[in-house]
C-alpha cells in the first residue's frame, strides 16, 4: 500500500504537469482536448488518482479525496479560465479578417434589358390597358379566311398583293396582320368591345426598314356610336404618351379592305416639334399606323348588326415605334441581338 504522502506526491505532480502544460496551450481547441485528458472520469489523469481510492486506507480517504477533489476543481477554474480567453482572442481574428469595408465602391453588376420592342409593347399595353382595353393574344397561324376572307380580302382581292404571304397549305398561313385577331374577338364576343391584340406577323418582305418578321398592335373597339372622332381622341392621348407631351396626330385618307374610311396616322415630329428635319424628311409629321371605320361588311360577318353598333380598328408595327422612339435606322439592328445596341436603351 502507498503512504498517503506519496499519494499527495503524486497528486501535486500531477498539479505541476497540468500548469506546465496550461502554458503550452494556444488555443480552445488545445484547452478542450487537453481538458478532457485530464478531466475525463474514465481515462482522465485526475480520475485516475480517484481510483486509487481503493488503496487508501480507511482513516485517511477522506483526505485524499479531498486533496484530489480540490485539484479537480482547480484544474476546471483553470481550463474555463484559458478557455475563455482563448475564444475571445479567436472571436476577435475572425471579426477582423471578415470585417467589411462599407464605404468601398460596391462591384458593379451587370443587368440586362428588356428588348426595345418588348418595352414598346409593354408601354402599350400599360396605357391601353388604362384606358380599359382587355389584351387577346391571337395564333401565329392562322387560316386563310381569318388572315382575308373574313376581312373583306377575298382571294382575288387586289389587297392581297398588299402583303406578301408565307403559305403553310392552300389553307394555312403564317398571319400577315394581327388584324385576324378582330375576327375571333367578334365571333367570339357581343359588343361593347375593346381589345388590343399585339404579336408577331409574318410577311416574304425584306429591307432596311422591313423585315419577315415583325411585331403588330391591333386595337378594335366597337360600341354604340363609335366614330373616327373616337380614334383621333383616343390616338392623340396616347401618342402623348409615348412621344412626349405635345405630340398631336394627323389623318389621311388610305385604303384597306377591312375599313371604311380608311386612315394612315401621323404623328408631329417629336424630333423637331413640326418645323422639318432627318426623321420627319423635313415635312414635320411621320406615318405611324393604319386604322379606320370597321367595314360593315367585317361587322355582319360576324354577326354584329350595324344599325346598332360601329366600330374602329387601327393596326401598329411595333418595330417602327421602337425605331422612331429610339433613334433606329435599320430594323435589322432590332433582330440582331448585339448588345452594344441593346444595352443602349432603357426606359
Ligand atoms: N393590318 C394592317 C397592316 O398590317 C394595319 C391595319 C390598318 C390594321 C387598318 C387595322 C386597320 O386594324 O384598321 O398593314
Amino acid at each position: 500500500m502507498e503512504e498517503l504522502h506519496e499519494l499527495c506526491e503524486k497528486v501535486s505532480a500531477i498539479k505541476q504537469e497540468i500548469k506546465a502544460e496550461l502554458e503550452k496551450l494556444e488555443s480552445s481547441k488545445g484547452v478542450y482536448e487537453y481538458k478532457k485528458s485530464v478531466l475525463d472520469n474514465k481515462t482522465g489523469k485526475i480520475g485516475s488518482l480517484m481510483k486509487q481510492m481503493g488503496k487508501v486506507p480507511k482513516e485517511m480517504k477522506a483526505d485524499y479525496g479531498k486533496k484530489v477533489n480540490e485539484l479537480k476543481v482547480w484544474a476546471q477554474e483553470h481550463f474555463d479560465e484559458l478557455d475563455a480567453k482563448f475564444k475571445a482572442e479567436e472571436l476577435k481574428r475572425r471579426y477582423e479578417s471578415e470585417k467589411i469595408d462599407v464605404t468601398m465602391p460596391a462591384k458593379k453588376h451587370v443587368h440586362g434589358n428588356l428588348h426595345p420592342v418588348t418595352q414598346v409593347t409593354n408601354q402599350l399595353i400599360d396605357i391601353f390597358a388604362s384606358m380599359g382595353f382587355e389584351i387577346y393574344e391571337g395564333s401565329e397561324i392562322e387560316t386563310d379566311y381569318y388572315n382575308f376572307t373574313a376581312l373583306n380580302t377575298p382571294q382575288d382581292h387586289p389587297a392581297r398583293d398588299m402583303q406578301d404571304t408565307f403559305y403553310l397549305s392552300p389553307e394555312f398561313l403564317l398571319r400577315t396582320q394581327t388584324s385576324a385577331g378582330q375576327i375571333h374577338v367578334m365571333e367570339a364576343k357581343k359588343p361593347p368591345i375593346k381589345i388590343i391584340s399585339p404579336g408577331k406577323v409574318f410577311r416574304s418582305d425584306d429591307d432596311a426598314t422591313h423585315s419577315p418578321m415583325f411585331t403588330q398592335m391591333e386595337g378594335l373597339v366597337v360600341d354604340k356610336g363609335i366614330t373616327l372622332g373616337d380614334l383621333k381622341g383616343m390616338l392623340d392621348e396616347i401618342v402623348q404618351k409615348i412621344f412626349g407631351e405635345g405630340t398631336t396626330t394627323r389623318l389621311r385618307p388610305s385604303y384597306f379592305p377591312f375599313t371604311e374610311p380608311s386612315v394612315e396616322v401621323d404623328v408631329s415630329c417629336f424630333q423637331c416639334g413640326g418645323c422639318g428635319c432627318n426623321l420627319c424628311k423635313g415635312t414635320g409629321w411621320i406615318e405611324v399606323l393604319g386604322a379606320g371605320v370597321v367595314n360593315n361588311k367585317v361587322l355582319e360577318g360576324c354577326g354584329i348588326d350595324t344599325e346598332e353598333y360601329s366600330g374602329f380598328a387601327f393596326g401598329v408595327g411595333l418595330e417602327r415605334i421602337a425605331m422612331l422612339k429610339y433613334g433606329f435606322n435599320n430594323i435589322k439592328l432590332l433582330f440582331e441581338s448585339d448588345l452594344r445596341v441593346l444595352n443602349q436603351i432603357e426606359d
